[in-house]
C-alpha cells in the first residue's frame, strides 16, 4: 500500500522486471497522483500488469492517449471494427476457420516495431480471453527478458566493442526469410524500410542503457562483415534471454499488461491450440 495513493498497491516480482498493481480502475481517468505514481513504477520495472480490469475499446484508447501518442501496426488487417488503433491479437476463427484476428503475434523474442525509425515505447495488452488446462491453469504465457539487466551483465570489452554499433532491423525478417512469403504483402515491406537503432540503446526516457538487438529481427550491423556481425547478434540475442533476467506472466482475464519496450524483449508462448481461445486487444504509444 502506497502511503501518498491509499488504495494503490504495487507488487513487484522476483524477476528484474515485472510488478502487479491493484488499487487503479483503469475503466475511469486516473488522478494525477495514482497516474504518476504509476509511471514511476514503470520506469522502475519495465512491465506492469493492472489486474481485474473492464475495459471498453474506448476506455482502453483513452489510457492509451494519456501515455502517448497512438501508433498504428503495421498488421492493419486484423484491426478491431471501428477501432484502427486496437489491434486484435486473438486465435478465434469464424466457422469456416478463417482468422479473426492476429494469432502469431510474437511467437518468437522480439521488441515491438523494431524495425521502425522511432519505435513506440509501450505496448498495451488487454486479456478479454485467456485459454487454460484441465486444471485451470492458465497457458499462454508472455515472457518478459530484462535488456538493461542483461546489459549491465556485459564484460567491460564486449560493452566497449558495441558502444558505437547500429544494427539494421527488417520488418517482417522471419517472414520474408523463407521462399514464398504469405504473413505480409509487398505494400507492408515497401512503407516499411530497414531501421538503424544503436545495439546498446539508452532508453529514451530513464536513459538507461539496454541491449536493443534481437537475431532474426536485425539483419546485421553497419559497416561490420556478417561473418562477424552475425556471431555478435546471436550472442547478444541468447545473454538477453537467459533464466535470470526472465519475468514469465501468468495471464488472467482482466489484466491489462503495459511493456516498456527499449528495456524488455518478449515471446508469446504457444502451448494451446484452437479451441482453446485466447482473445485480447493491443496498442502502441509512442
Ligand atoms: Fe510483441
Amino acid at each position: 500500500m502506497s502511503a501518498d495513493n491509499p488504495g494503490l498497491e504495487i507488487r513487484p516480482s522476483d524477476a528484474p522486471v515485472g510488478a502487479e498493481v491493484f488499487g487503479a480502475d483503469l475503466s475511469a481517468p486516473l488522478s494525477d497522483e495514482v497516474f504518476a505514481a504509476c509511471e514511476a513504477a514503470f520506469d522502475r520495472y519495465s512491465v506492469l500488469c493492472f489486474r481485474g480490469q473492464s475495459l471498453t475499446p474506448e476506455a482502453l484508447l483513452a489510457f492509451s492517449r494519456r501515455l502517448g501518442e497512438i501508433k498504428v501496426n503495421a498488421f492493419d488487417q486484423h484491426a478491431l471494427e471501428g477501432f484502427p488503433e486496437v489491434l486484435k491479437v486473438s486465435n478465434l476463427q469464424d466457422e469456416g476457420g478463417r482468422a479473426l484476428g492476429y494469432a502469431d503475434a510474437g511467437s518468437h523474442w522480439h521488441t515491438d516495431m523494431s524495425y521502425t525509425a522511432e519505435p513506440p515505447r509501450r505496448t498495451l495488452l488487454y486479456a478479454l480471453e485467456v485459454p487454460h488446462d484441465d486444471s485451470g491453469e492458465p497457458l499462454g504465457p508472455t515472457l518478459f527478458a530484462s535488456a538493461a539487466a542483461a546489459y549491465d551483465a556485459l564484460d567491460e570489452e564486449t560493452r566497449e566493442r558495441i558502444e558505437t554499433l547500429q544494427a539494421v532491423h527488417r520488418f517482417a525478417a522471419k517472414e520474408r526469410g523463407v521462399k514464398k512469403p504469405v504473413a505480409v504483402t509487398r505494400e507492408q515491406i515497401e512503407k516499411n524500410p530497414d531501421a538503424r537503432h544503436p545495439v546498446a540503446r539508452p532508453h529514451p526516457k530513464t536513459g538507461r542503457k539496454a541491449l536493443y538487438v534481437r537475431k532474426g529481427e536485425c539483419i546485421g550491423i553497419d559497416g561490420m562483415d556478417d561473418a562477424e556481425a552475425l556471431p555478435l547478434i546471436d550472442r547478444l540475442s541468447d545473454l538477453i534471454v537467459e533464466d535470470r533476467f526472465i519475468y514469465r506472466h501468468r495471464w488472467a482475464v482482466g489484466d491489462l499488461l503495459m511493456w516498456d519496450n527499449p528495456a524488455v524483449q518478449h515471446v508469446a508462448i504457444r502451448d494451446y491450440e484452437w479451441p482453446q481461445r485466447r482473445a485480447m486487444w493491443r496498442t502502441t504509444v509512442r
